[in-house]
């Protein structure tokens, strides 16, 4: 399926979007570039909004399968000495977002050249990174008609070779929170004439962490981290208010509205037993990816003809690839790119993130025989 030819084309296509990589939402270099390349290949392309490309090949039949990849870059400046390093400073690809748009785009080429009978969509969405580009994917009617959704993730964790994919929850669902405590500031020489935030926030922070030891079932998955925390401008001087932010991590609806309901309850009670008073802003920033186990079953039994395959590969990080998969039956597959020989083994948003660019036909063989598989059979 992989000639030479389309190896180093792939390889020439990673580094292209590598080398200029763009942030969320102004991918106008890369989008241009995907649909150049689909329309070349005689395949009907469409934008929606500004950067969102859809490619589809209509070959009749009922059946309606997508795959979709994410083209933007990261706010990091890059620091791997490779001559296909970026040469857009501060903006990086360190996510893998070039591999996972070059794969399709070549996918998209092997199957264009290939009999089969039923729709194949092509989904290239912006702004993965936090600012929910599959939302405006699915407003704009990518989903349309779409019987099930097949993405890929690159994955610095597993080396080059293995596919993960499990069923349920593989990526969880993230929430931000800003906890505002007002207490009445003074002399630090005069506690008892305060009410003081900057001990208050303290205990918030220790009994947050109660809520992943003492309220989670043990058996489930929950993170609390408060990664900011700011009051006070002076040694002496004890502050009107302390803020913080922080993130939530779940993986299923129950012990999503449990933590919640928690951070609140901590937040206030414990303001209010120390004298203080907390103010709760709390957001959803994305959902939980959720495998459907039909289609994950499947995509093992693919995945197992061309590389090794686990079954272990959950994490706490976000991925908007959970807004399709709530819409229509998705699976999310992580594809191993760590090659410790090479020195690719560090973590993905490090500005020093490479891929194991051997493991990118295993990428497109994988959603090649995805689609093909889906198509010809249901699922
Ligand atoms: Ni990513």
């Amino acid at each position: 399926m992989m000639t030479e030819d389309l190896k180093e084309e792939l390889v020439r296509l990673r580094r292209d979007i590598h080398m200029h990589p763009e942030l969320g939402f102004q991918e106008h270099r890369t989008a241009g570039l995907v649909e150049g390349y689909l329309r070349e290949l005689g395949i009907r392309t469409w934008r929606i909004g500004a950067t969102g490309v859809v490619g589809e090949i209509d070959n009749g039949g009922e059946r309606r399968i997508a795959l979709r990849a994410d083209m933007d870059a990261l706010p990091i400046q890059e620091e791997n000495p490779v001559p296909y390093a970026s040469r857009n400073p501060g903006v990086m690809h360190a996510c893998g977002h070039d591999a996972h748009t070059a794969m399709l785009l070549v996918a998209a080429k092997v199957l264009s050249g290939m009999e089969f009978e039923g729709k194949l969509r092509f989904i290239f969405q912006p702004a993965e990174e936090g600012l929910n580009g599959a939302l405006e994917m699915i407003k704009g009617g990518a989903l349309e008609g779409v019987d099930a959704i097949v993405g890929l993730h690159v994955w610095s964790q597993l080396p080059t070779g293995t596919f993960a994919i499990g069923d349920g929850p593989v990526m969880a669902a993230v929430d931000r929170f800003r906890i505002s405590v007002r207490g009445n500031g003074g002399h630090g020489a005069s506690p008892h004439e305060t009410r003081d935030p900057v001990v208050c926030a303290s205990h918030i922070v220790m009994a947050l962490q109660t809520i992943v030891a003492r309220n989670v079932d043990p058996l489930k998955s929950a993170v609390v981290t408060v990664g900011r925390i700011s009051g006070g401008t002076a040694f002496n001087v004890i502050p009107d208010v302390v803020e913080m932010e922080g993130t939530v991590r779940t993986f299923e609806d129950e012990v999503h509205e449990l933590v919640e309901r928690r951070v609140k309850e901590i937040a206030g009670e414990v303001s209010s037993g120390l004298g203080c008073r907390a103010e709760v802003e709390y957001e959803h920033l994305n959902r939980a990816t959720v495998n459907d186990p039909r289609l994950a079953t499947i995509a093992r039994e693919v995945a197992s003809k061309i590389g090794r395959v686990t079954e272990e590969q959950r994490n706490m990080g976000g991925e908007d690839f959970s807004e399709y998969a709530r819409l229509v039956p998705g699976v999310f597959a992580f594809l191993g790119v760590r090659n410790e020989e090479k020195g690719i083994v560090h973590p993905h948003h490090s500005p020093r993130f490479d891929v194991d660019e051997e493991a990118l036909p295993l990428g497109v063989q994988f959603e090649v025989s995805m689609a093909l598989r889906l198509l010809e059979e249901g699922f």
